[in-house]
């Protein structure tokens, strides 16, 4: 594997000029909530055309001045991912296959015609944050770092073609749950009128223009009483494909599993791909297949269906309790967290946090 030396960037660290006090840093970090507070330090690498990567530093988190030509801001040549680091019962703190994220985000950065990062570099980035970082993990049951990479075009130029300049930054939040109700289970709305990812599109990629595209249906969603909005397939708007920022599964009444398949049009969530693998470990048949509104609503209804739940980054394991649509609501099962969601909730959260062997080699212990 490529190394930090072969890309040959070093890192250079700048001060905090005005570190936070211990007293206001425990405020925060009482009830960190999610995506709202932020560490402070942050990682910037900077890439030319021509140089290709340089100036890697890490240093106090603060704004960034912006051209009003910035590509990003009129293209949205833009990407990102989300991990988290935990902290272990022996004090250490880790990573959860930040590989995964660091070729998602090389995946993401092709199909934005963007360059890539070599996956050590970006490993490197998010290890140097949570190293400079670590007292901003909380001590709060469920508490974790979350960690934001991102790249955009930061060339200043009007024309639609790749810039010539791209910035990376990685920047941290403490994160508390993700669902503020702290609900056993969700209540997800079925987009009807807006779809998230056509064929041929960037549904696979995490760019922020999916998520911009995702806003109204979400906040539909909300309007309707509901805490997610859960897509359709574009081309015959029938097929299950994921929620706005989660994968989904079904779990039936003979112990199957069931997950829509990497289509192209879905994030493959490694959330998702863990919990395949976990699955898979338990004895348990995980099948990766399409799966229509229409058989969703039948199976819940003849009892066929047992269990449904939302997996990502941000939200773990989180059952999916009930279901509506244009054509009404469903329960699943018991409307409540089911049994097998939580084994695999169990699982996932005790390998990530360091409660229970690793088998996959999954954790990148910080020290
Ligand atoms: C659209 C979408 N689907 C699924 C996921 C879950 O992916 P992961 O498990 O890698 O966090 C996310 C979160 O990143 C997402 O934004």
């Amino acid at each position: 594997m490529a190394t930090l030396a072969d890309s040959g960037l070093q890192f250079t660290s700048q001060p905090l000029l005005s570190p936070v006090g211990d007293d206001q840093r425990a405020a925060v970090l009482a009830n960190p909530g999610f995506g709202t507070v932020f560490s402070e330090h942050m990682v910037t690498i900077e890439w030319t055309e021509g140089r290709g990567w340089h100036d890697a530093t890490i240093g106090p988190r603060g704004p960034i001045a912006l051209d009003p030509a910035c590509a990003v801001l009129h293209y949205a040549q833009e990407i990102f991912e989300g991990l988290k680091a935990y902290r272990h019962p022996d004090g250490s703190v880790a990573l959860f296959r930040p590989y995964a994220n660091a070729a998602r985000f090389n995946a993401s950065a092709r199909r934005l015609a963007m360059p890539e990062l070599p996956e050590e570099v970006f490993v490197e980035s998010v290890r140097r944050l949570v190293e400079a970082d670590r007292a901003w993990l909380p001590e709060v049951e469920g508490g974790s770092l979350y960690l934001r990479p991102f790249m955009f075009a930061s060339e200043a130029f009007l024309g639609v073609r790749p810039a010539k300049q791209y910035k990376y930054l990685v920047i941290a939040s403490p994160a508390g749950n993700y669902f503020k109700s702290g609900a056993p289970a969700v209540s997800i709305w079925v987009s009807e009128g807006y779809t998230r990812a056509a064929p041929g599109g960037t549904g696979a990629a995490k760019c922020g223009g999916n998520y911009a595209a995702s806003l109204v249906p979400q906040a539909e969603a909300i309007a309707k009483g509901h805490d997610q909005v859960v897509f359709l397939d574009a081309v015959e708007k029938k097929w299950i494909e994921e929620l706005g920022g989660m994968n989904l599964y079904f779990v039936f009444d003979d112990g199957t599993l069931l997950t829509p398949p990497l289509s192209g049009t879905i994030l493959p969530g490694i959330t998702r791909d863990s919990l395949i693998t976990l699955a898979r470990d338990e004895g348990l048949t995980v099948r990766e297949e399409r799966y229509s509104l229409g058989q969703w609503r039948e199976d819940a209804g003849s009892g066929r269906l047992v269990e449904c739940f939302a997996c990502g980054t941000a939200a773990v394991v989180t059952p999916v309790g009930t279901v509506a649509g244009a054509d009404g609501e469903f329960t699943i099962g018991s409307g409540g967290p089911g049994q097998i969601t939580q084994k695999l909730k169990n699982r996932l959260v005790a390998i990530q946090r360091g409660e229970a062997a690793d088998p996959h080699d999954w954790v990148v212990k910080l020290g």
